[in-house]
């Protein structure tokens, strides 16, 4: 059995889809788990590059089995739009399929998502507008549409009759417009079923018979950690499972079918929308690591707030996902930088705090206790490629201790090394012999 998961440690953005695409090399199946459309992944080869929601990376591969579990919810047009895109790329849809228990986020959960932020004014979550929030709020309310009853007309239909009153009610009392009629909806929704019936079916059978097969599956996380819906910065978070205990749910398989999980950490912090940030920086490093990291939001184009590295939180990802190694990406963005900080804890009301608070309050009067190590100045721009080819150890000796502060602090071995966006700036640690490591804490 081989299956491995790929998780965001942070805020999102930790560059998961250049992860899960290099990883995929070796993937027999690629399968999303939760979140929605709300996800950006990049990934660039040579001159292509795509920005995935919806899709599994894996799809730019040829060969691979692409899978959207049933936690996903499902924005239909967004979903044809985006095969439309990678189908003119020269990649192939064959091999998607869709659970037919994944929810649909339907349009008024989108023009619920951005009413409601327009309620909360200044305290809004700041969401990506893309209905994420209302439609799990509906799939746990049992009134959602899931993709089977798009190939069943009359089901359909009396599902409509019955969440549509009530749909139409709530935007209203929002104060929102644009809310298309029900026959309306209930066309598009059957047209969609017609054009993606081949590709939906139960995806927990399909997956499960991939692992008894001894197929390699992959688990792609969409969002981090500090957004998942229980152990994230509520309520500024996503509203799904983003930890690797969401796979079990949303795919349908057991907790002892995962083997490995990777961690995702970007070499800093970044994060997008409001919300708790102790190691946020508003002066100069803080604009150079967003204009020099490319800091804008893959799926809505906002800048991303920036911060040192924050390892309270990354402790965190390693205890909720029972992480087995770290993929650290974008240190050559700190190339160059002469002193990096890396906060270890925080101080709150005089003392010190190395496990994340669950309190707002709390975390807003959090310093960041830093430890200031040596940067890697010698390395400049455009060196992943050749770093990367020369191996480890040809690393700056300040980058490779960098990176072993970080294992020996969160407690866990570094298995992926990206020094750049491209497939080879990467460096593959996994065949080292595996590493004992001991946290700090
Ligand atoms: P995701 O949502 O976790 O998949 O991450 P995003 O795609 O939203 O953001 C990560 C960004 O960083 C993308 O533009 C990637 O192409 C880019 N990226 C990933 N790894 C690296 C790296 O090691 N170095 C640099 N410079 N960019 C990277
Ligand atoms: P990837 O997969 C970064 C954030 C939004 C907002 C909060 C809730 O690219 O890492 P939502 O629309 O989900 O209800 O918004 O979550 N958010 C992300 N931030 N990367 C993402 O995805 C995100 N998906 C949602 O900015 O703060
Ligand atoms: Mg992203």
């Amino acid at each position: 059995m081989s299956t491995l998961a790929v998780i965001g440690t942070q805020w999102g953005d930790e560059g998961k889809g250049k992860i899960t695409d290099y990883l995929a090399q070796d993937a027999e199946m690629v399968v999303r788990y939760q979140g929605g459309a709300n996800a950006g992944h990049t990934i660039e080869i040579g001159k292509e590059v795509f920005a995935l929601h919806l899709l599994p990376s894996g799809i730019l591969r040829p060969g691979i089995i692409n899978v959207i579990g049933n936690g996903v919810v499902v924005d239909l047009e967004a979903l044809e739009e985006e095969m439309a895109k990678v189908k003119a790329s020269g990649r192939s849809m064959e091999g998607l399929r869709i659970s037919d228990r994944a929810n649909v986020v339907m349009r008024y959960h989108r023009l619920l998502d951005g009413a409601e932020e327009r309620q909360r004014g200044a305290k809004g979550v700041g969401t990506t507008g893309r209905g994420i929030g209302p439609c799990y709020a509906d799939k746990v309310a049992r009134q959602g549409i899931r993709v089977c009853d798009l190939l069943e007309e009359d089901e359909l239909r009396d599902k409509l009759d019955a969440v549509y009153p009530l749909k139409e009610r709530q935007l209203a009392a929002l104060g929102g417009e644009g809310m298309p009629t029900k026959e309306e909806l209930l066309r598009k929704l059957l047209s969609h079923g017609k054009k993606l019936d081949r590709h939906i079916c139960d995806t927990s059978v399909l997956v499960n018979d991939a692992i008894k097969k001894g197929k390699k599956v992959m688990f792609e996380g969409a969002q981090g950690t500090m957004l998942d819906i229980d152990h994230g910065t509520y309520p500024f978070v996503t509203s799904s499972s983003c930890i690797a205990g969401g796979i079990c749910t949303g795919v349908g398989i057991g907790p002892s079918l995962i083997n490995e999980v990777v961690g995702v950490m970007k070499a800093y912090t970044t994060r997008v929308g409001s919300g708790p940030f102790p190691t946020e920086l508003t002066d100069e490093m803080g604009e150079m690591l967003m204009t020099k990291g490319g800091e804008f939001g893959a799926t809505t184009g906002r800048p991303r707030r920036c911060g040192w590295l924050d390892l309270v939180i990354v402790r965190h990802a390693v205890r909720l996902n029972g992480l087995s190694g770290l993929a650290v990406t974008k240190l050559d963005v700190l190339g160059g930088v002469g002193k990096i900080n890396i906060c270890t804890g925080y101080e709150i009301d005089g003392k010190l705090e190395e496990s994340f608070p669950a309190s707002l309050s709390r975390l807003q009067r959090a310093r960041p206790v830093y430890q200031q190590l040596q940067g890697w100045e010698e390395f400049s721009a455009g060196k992943g490629a050749d770093c990367a080819a020369k191996g480890y150890e040809s690393l700056p000796s300040n980058l490779k201790a960098y990176l072993d502060f970080v294992s020996k602090n969160v407690g866990a071995p570094i298995r992926i090394v990206s020094l750049g966006k491209e497939r080879d700036e990467t460096i593959d640690l996994r065949s080292r012999k595996k590493q004992a490591v001991n946290s700090c804490y």
